[in-house]
């Protein structure tokens, strides 16, 4: 199904800002939200204890940052996240993982890198298995939302800076699949994954994430950036609905996980709505349909959120979003980035 590219191809790379918008008050706290994670929680190449994907997902919201911002003080984090974890991440036993890497490398500019974790992702495609996709891990034993999301961005963003053909019809396949699999729920959000009974597949009911309707974004923008395809606004459309509509207090977004008393939320989970604002910024502004200024109304409304209830020690901001604190307030790496992530969300858009 995947074919490498050629060397002439690799020579092509512009590394170019995604988003052009700017509204300054969001990206000054972005820059001072930036400064602290890196100061506060980047050691020795990492995050800490966290798990290299969630380094992706950083490095991804530093580079975009750079560009926000003018500068470009984050440009390498990438490859320093990734020195330490490379030969765990080759073994491609995470083909969500690999993704999340292949998307950090493209956006810094490294196509090459970029190309390598996407071919490890490609080679858990499958048609066997409830009839197409990818796998989620070597286990070759579950195909899940995220895998697949992830799949149809980084197909989507490869064909924007590549235009090999192949990447756009890898996106096509994997989103026409989708599409069909049973994996959105009545609500029209995406649940985790699909459920094999003796090769009837359907959806499994498992735990709607924020990302797990954020992912796809991208990709039906680059869809109908380079079809025509307005079936792919519709769909976007109605998941950022959806999201509205069901994952939110008070237009606040809330992940399965959160309450206002407790916290129930691991760091990776820590780290999912962050992705889902800014992968709405990016299919915003590869797009160019806002309806109205619903979608980005709802990007601003997240940073006033963060800047309203996740404060704690100035320029650090806690897990909580949708409302005040009542003990569940947790400041970790991932808290911090998931905020950063709203906040040049805003900024990406006009004030
Ligand atoms: C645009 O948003 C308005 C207000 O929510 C809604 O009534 C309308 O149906 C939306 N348009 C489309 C095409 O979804």
């Amino acid at each position: 199904m995947f074919s490498t590219l050629s060397a002439a191809s690799l020579a092509l790379l512009a590394s170019s800002p995604l988003v052009s918008a700017k509204c300054q008050q969001y990206v000054d706290a972005a820059v001072t939200a930036a400064a602290n994670l890196q100061s506060t929680y980047f050691v020795n190449g990492g995050y800490g204890s966290q798990q290299p994907w969630i380094g992706a997902v950083d490095s991804f919201h530093l580079s975009e940052l750079d560009d926000l911002a003018g500068v470009s003080t984050y440009s390498n984090v990438i490859n320093t996240v990734f020195t330490a974890w490379e030969g765990q991440l080759d073994n491609g036993n995470s083909y969500d993982d690999v993704q999340w890497v292949s998307i950090a490398y493209l956006r810094a500019g490294n196509l090459a890198q970029a190309q390598k974790y996407y071919d490890i992702a490609s080679t858990a495609v499958n048609t066997d298995y409830c009839g197409g996709g990818l796998f989620w891990n070597g286990n070759h034993d579950y195909k899940n939302a995220i895998t697949n999301e992830l799949y149809i961005t980084t197909s989507g963003y490869l064909y924007d800076v590549t235009k090999n053909g192949q990447y756009l019809t890898n996106l096509q396949t994997t989103w026409s699949w989708l599409k069909a699999s049973g994996m959105m729920g009545s609500n029209g959000l995406f649940n985790d994954g699909l459920s094999n009974v003796n090769g009837v597949c359907s959806n499994n009911q498992g735990t709607q994430w924020t990302y797990n309707q954020g992912a796809l974004l991208p990709g039906l923008a680059y869809l109908y950036k380079y079809t025509g395809d307005e079936s792919a606004i519709t769909s976007a459309w109605g998941i950022i609905d959806s999201i509205i509509m069901g994952m939110t207090i008070n237009n606040g977004l809330r992940e399965p996980c959160e309450s206002t008393t407790q916290n129930f939320c691991n760091a990776d989970q820590q780290t999912f709505k962050g992705i889902t604002v800014h992968y709405i910024s990016w299919f915003l502004s590869v797009s160019g349909r806002d309806n109205g200024s619903k979608y980005s109304d709802f990007l601003r409304a997240q940073a006033d959120k963060v800047l309203q209830f996740s404060v704690g020690p100035a320029g650090f901001y806690s897990n909580l979003w949708y409302d005040s604190n009542a003990g569940a307030a947790t400041w970790t790496a991932s808290s911090q980035a998931s905020a950063l992530g709203a906040l040049i969300a805003a900024g990406q858009q006009n004030c």
